[in-house]
């Protein structure tokens, strides 16, 4: 058995999020420009075989959470065949998707099949105008069938849904999420506004806080917290009358990297420690200049021992990175 992972400030590194693609078949408001971005090269993106020995690898030194983001996962060609070569690694013990849920119907039973675990689902808004604001597409009605496909699925199960909070936009979708929550066994989790949209245009007050939602939820359905789980994103409350579960996601108002456990590795291959990280170390380059297992755990290592203590989103001359979220991966 190998070392550990662990960064320079003691923190056990226990989880990998892995962006198969750049490409999204939506272009959310928060997140792409209504045009798209110029799309990564395919000889720039990691193969299958790259992405399953970093993996591979990296469940040597202790990382058992992998989770697959994209842009679009689903937009992959082939995902199921990626997600199978990953569920047979050993050390593989959680193999989740965060997908916005359009070819969920298409795809969600050869994903099951394959071995994803659970599935994260984006959706913003219960009604289908206000869906097509946000995400420049008018795919609500798809993606609550995308949901359906997940329903009957139950070892994939908990399913959750993640809808970005935007002030102005979001107060009138708390209820009717919360009410959604409460019927159906869905984790509705709000998350806040980052500055990671490909536009730059974020700003302070366009970030509706989590305690902002929580508090117009509960003077309509009660709610209790739920034991706090150090490393997770969300903090869980459950409705008091013991009917469903609600989340917040509050990197802004309430940061959460002191128990981060977290590393990313982008579409073409380079290693993030951080969502808000300026510098990244390509993984890629050293594989296919032939870097043997050894060599390769050692660019790991030494890139992860510098992790960053936490973001600064909150200090003055915060500076966004030059990627945003959907190059990075969510
Ligand atoms: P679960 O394990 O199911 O709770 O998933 P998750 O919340 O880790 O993953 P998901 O892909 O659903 O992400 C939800 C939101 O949390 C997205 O907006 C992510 O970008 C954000 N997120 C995930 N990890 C981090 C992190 O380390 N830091 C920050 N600031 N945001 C994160
Ligand atoms: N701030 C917060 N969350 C974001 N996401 C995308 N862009 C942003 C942003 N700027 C969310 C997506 C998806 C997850 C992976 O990240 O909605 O649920
Ligand atoms: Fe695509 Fe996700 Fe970005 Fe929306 S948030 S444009 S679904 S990558």
């Amino acid at each position: 058995m190998r070392e550990p992972l662990r960064d320079g400030h003691g923190r056990l590194i226990g989880d990998v999020r892995i962006s198969v693609t750049d490409r999204c078949n939506f272009r959310c408001q928060y997140c792409m420009p209504a045009d798209g971005l110029p799309w990564l090269e395919r000889s720039d993106v990691l193969r299958f075989e790259e992405i399953t020995r970093i993996v591979r690898l990296l469940s040597e030194i202790g990382v058992h959470d992998v989770r697959l983001t994209g842009g679009e996962p689903l937009v992959r060609r082939d995902f199921p065949k990626l997600v199978e070569m990953l569920a047979a690694i050993d050390g593989v013990r959680d193999l989740s998707v965060t997908t916005n849920g359009y070819l969920l119907e298409r795809d969600a039973a050869a994903l099951v099949a394959a071995g994803v675990n659970r599935f994260n689902v984006s959706i913003d808004s219960l009604q289908r105008d206000r869906f097509f604001e946000m995400t420049r597409r008018d795919a609500l009605p798809r993606v609550l069938a995308g949901l359906e496909a997940l329903a009957a699925h139950p070892e994939a199960h908990p399913i959750k849904i993640n809808a970005v909070a935007l002030r102005d936009f979001t107060e009138q979708e708390a209820i009717p999420f919360a009410e959604f929550a409460r019927r159906n066994p869905y984790e509705v989790r709000f998350i806040e506004f980052m500055p990671l949209d490909a536009d730059h245009t974020w700003s302070r007050d366009q970030v509706l806080t989590g305690d902002e939602v929580r508090a117009i939820i509960h003077a309509v359905h009660p709610l209790e917290a739920e034991p706090r789980e150090p490393s997770a994103t969300a903090r869980v409350y459950r409705f008091a009358d013991g009917q469903g579960r609600i989340g917040f996601i509050n990197p802004v108002s309430e940061p959460f990297c002191g128990d981060c456990n977290r590393i990313r590795v982008t579409a073409d291959g380079n290693l993030r420690t951080c969502l808000f990280s300026h510098n990244e170390t390509s993984l890629r380059d050293p594989l296919r200049a032939g870097a043997s297992d050894d060599e390769l755990i050692d660019v790991i290592r030494d890139a992860v021992w510098r992790k960053e203590l936490k973001h600064r989103v909150n200090d003055a001359g915060f500076v966004q990175p030059a990627r945003s979220m959907s190059a990075i991966g969510g």
